[in-house]
């Protein structure tokens, strides 16, 4: 059982405003705060290099964090600066050649597709993607369908994309690819600390993720998985001298291990305060948190399909916790603003075409208003949300 009251006195931000942009940037807990503030503290009077050398120990657990996080283990984790880089550091060392086939999903995050289209410009292989179902998700059949070809030699996609929409049927997608014999890559930027994430029960070989959104950790840092197995095989696009041990002037070794793809220099600040969000998520709970993020963004869906000219845009048989609408003449950015002046002090935020351009075309959508709720926010603050949009569609309405 979550104590919401708990929650919000662990979350100094939670009595300053109403924070609904958690897919963008969380509200810290006040153990992540400390965490990061004190080791920079230690940094500023024991010197940076001293100060991660005490912290050493402490270090090495955010690795067996993050491992327990997801069910694999600490050597198959690697901390780099976000998710894209953890993303990359993958997707460039994988050997895809000429004639190669990627499957991934209209929800696609343009940060993964655009490197897509780079391969496809530099080494000729092929992206394609996997149509939606009826309910909006990808499609299983479709799926088991084209993994029929020989070429493909990856699944690529985002558990929860940017841009919301459906909770992709990861498990399956994993069996699938387990059986086809090809790689399954999972962006699970906006899954970890939204809902459980076992690595286990996906069978995902890698995985990338953030600090920063529901984990609700600090910006600037975010973490690799790789499956042992497949690690051992890859060699990383880029390396240095943490990635590899130069040996005689003419050999290197590269280290074992998912650190392979990690490089020297790190925010040693901001990786305590992943580990310290992480061991903060799993005392409270992931499953009972996402548990109340689902109800929560039902609620909020209901009552917004209710007020006139909002429309909710939500596809998938199971929603997660980010709610995009649309408010008839009215840009997202104007109803951000209007929700965040100094009187509301509600901050959600905007979502593009150019973060998830074919999802968006195809359902006709340029941008949308993205509302992102984590289990410390309150029922009061969803209240002051339906109300805020309720009085800004009508004076808007009025305008016209
Ligand atoms: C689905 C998805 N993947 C990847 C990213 C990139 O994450 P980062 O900014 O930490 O590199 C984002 C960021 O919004 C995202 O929403």
């Amino acid at each position: 059982m979550l104590d919401l009251t708990q929650l919000r006195a662990d979350t100094p931000g939670a009595d300053e405003l109403i924070h609904f942009n958690n897919a963008g940037a969380s509200l810290m807990p006040r153990v992540v705060l400390e965490t990061v503030i004190g080791h920079l503290q230690r940094e500023a009077v024991l010197g940076g290099y001293e100060a991660a050398a005490a912290a050493s120990q402490r270090l090495e657990n955010v690795y067996a964090s993050v491992a327990r996080l997801l069910n694999v283990r600490p050597d198959e984790i690697a901390v780099v600066e976000n998710a894209t880089r953890a993303w990359d550091m993958a997707f460039y060392s994988l050997p895809l050649r000429t004639g190669d086939v990627i499957l991934t999903s209209a929800t696609e995050y343009a940060g993964n597709y655009i490197p897509y289209l780079q391969l496809q410009r530099q080494r000729g292989i092929e992206v394609r993607i996997v149509p939606n179902d009826a309910a909006g998700q990808v499609s299983v059949q479709a799926l088991q369908a084209m993994l029929a070809d020989p070429r493909v030699l990856l699944i690529s996609l985002p558990i929860i994309a940017t841009n919301g929409g459906p909770v992709q049927p990861v498990e399956v997608i994993g069996t699938l690819a387990r059986a086809a014999g090809v790689w399954f890559l999972l962006d699970a930027c906006q899954g970890v600390g939204h809902l459980p994430i076992d690595v286990q029960k996906i069978g995902c070989h890698i995985l990338s993720a953030t600090s920063r959104k529901y984990l609700r950790g600090p910006r600037g840092v975010g973490f690799l998985y790789v499956e042992r197995e497949l690690c051992a095989q890859l060699e990383p696009a880029f390396l240095d001298l943490h990635a590899a041990t130069l040996q005689t002037p003419t050999h290197f070794e590269i280290r074992p291990g998912a650190r392979r793809f990690e490089n020297w220099e790190c925010n040693v600040a901001a990786k305590l305060g992943l580990g310290a969000a992480v061991d903060y998520a799993l005392t409270i709970g992931i499953a009972p948190m996402w548990a109340r993020i689902r109800r929560l963004a039902e609620d909020l869906r209901t009552r917004l399909a209710h007020i006139h000219g909002v429309s909710v845009c939500d596809t998938g048989a199971i929603k997660s916790g980010i709610v995009t609408f649309t408010l008839d003449a009215c840009s997202a950015q104007a109803v951000e603003r209007a929700l965040a002046m100094q009187t509301r002090r509600i901050n959600v935020s905007r979502t593009t075409v150019r973060s998830t351009m074919l999802d968006m075309q195809a359902r006709g959508l340029q941008e949308m208003v993205r509302v992102s709720i984590h289990a410390y926010n309150s029922e009061d603050e969803i209240d002051a949300l339906v109300d805020a949009v309720k009085s800004f569609a009508r004076e808007m309405a009025d305008v016209r």
